[in-house]
């Protein structure tokens, strides 16, 4: 065979094979998954505090394009009005949660408060998407040791926060996550702020480049073989967080 032919060859295969894959996941947006060669590495991208109307909306069309997927925790006071945007978390493969009715800090709350904060917002999604169960992640990220056992799911809490609320600039926030960031990383942010949503969307493109997949933390756990336990709260996919 002449050499000339064996190097088309050769970048033909290359063209084909060292391209990034989209998986299709049965009705659900597809994941984009890194290219043949690059080490795959696994995070999730959490949201809290929406959903909001006109950054929510948006950020489910970026994530979509970028064949990500992400995990919501919802505040119930923010729900009515946007059911629509709830749907179509679900129906894109995005995990969604709970983050209580109000946003009040559980820690040291009634026990009576704790547990009407969690299920008036687990009737709310129930409602909307069907039975399930809805993890949740305690306002602020605090709990105290009467929670567990009143809480029915997993709770979820992060290994990296930029405190994009606090900062409110993308090139900060980007910043922040794409020099700490490691695989099996659950990191805060708030699909509140239109710079968090900026921010999330390039930390998606930086990271995609890089190898990484972007998994709900339901994938994340699954990839990572972690069991999740019910009243337990987990800062990563390996690691829980001890109160
Ligand atoms: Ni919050």
């Amino acid at each position: 065979m002449k050499r000339w032919f064996v190097w088309i060859a050769m970048a033909a295969l290359m063209a084909v094979f060292c391209r990034p894959v989209t998986v299709e996941t049965a009705g659900l947006s597809p994941l984009t998954v890194p290219a043949r060669g690059e080490e795959t590495k696994y995070i999730a991208l959490t949201f809290d505090d929406g959903p909001r109307a006109d950054t929510t909306g948006r950020l489910l069309d970026g994530l979509q394009e970028r064949g990500a997927h992400a995990t919501f925790f919802v505040i119930g006071e923010q729900v009515p009005e946007n059911e629509a945007l709830l749907k179509r978390m679900a129906a894109e493969g995005h995990q969604v949660g709970n983050h209580t009715f109000s946003h009040e800090s559980l820690q040291n709350a009634a026990e009576h408060t704790i547990i009407e904060e969690i299920q008036k917002t687990e009737v709310l999604l129930e409602e909307i998407l069907g039975e399930g169960e809805y993890w949740l992640r305690p306002p602020y990220g605090l709990v105290d040791n009467r929670i567990g056992p009143l809480v029915k799911t997993p709770m979820i809490y992060w290994s990296l926060d930029p405190e994009d609320w606090r900062l409110l600039n993308t090139d900060q926030v980007v910043a922040y996550v794409l020099g700490r960031v490691k695989n099996g990383d659950i990191i805060l942010l708030h699909d509140f702020y239109p710079t968090s949503v900026d921010a999330a969307l390039q930390i998606v493109d930086a990271l995609q480049a890089e190898g990484y997949v972007f998994l709900t933390v339901e994938e994340l756990f699954q990839q990572f073989g972690t069991q999740p336990q019910n009243g337990v709260l987990y800062a990563s996919a390996t690691e829980e967080r001890n109160w």
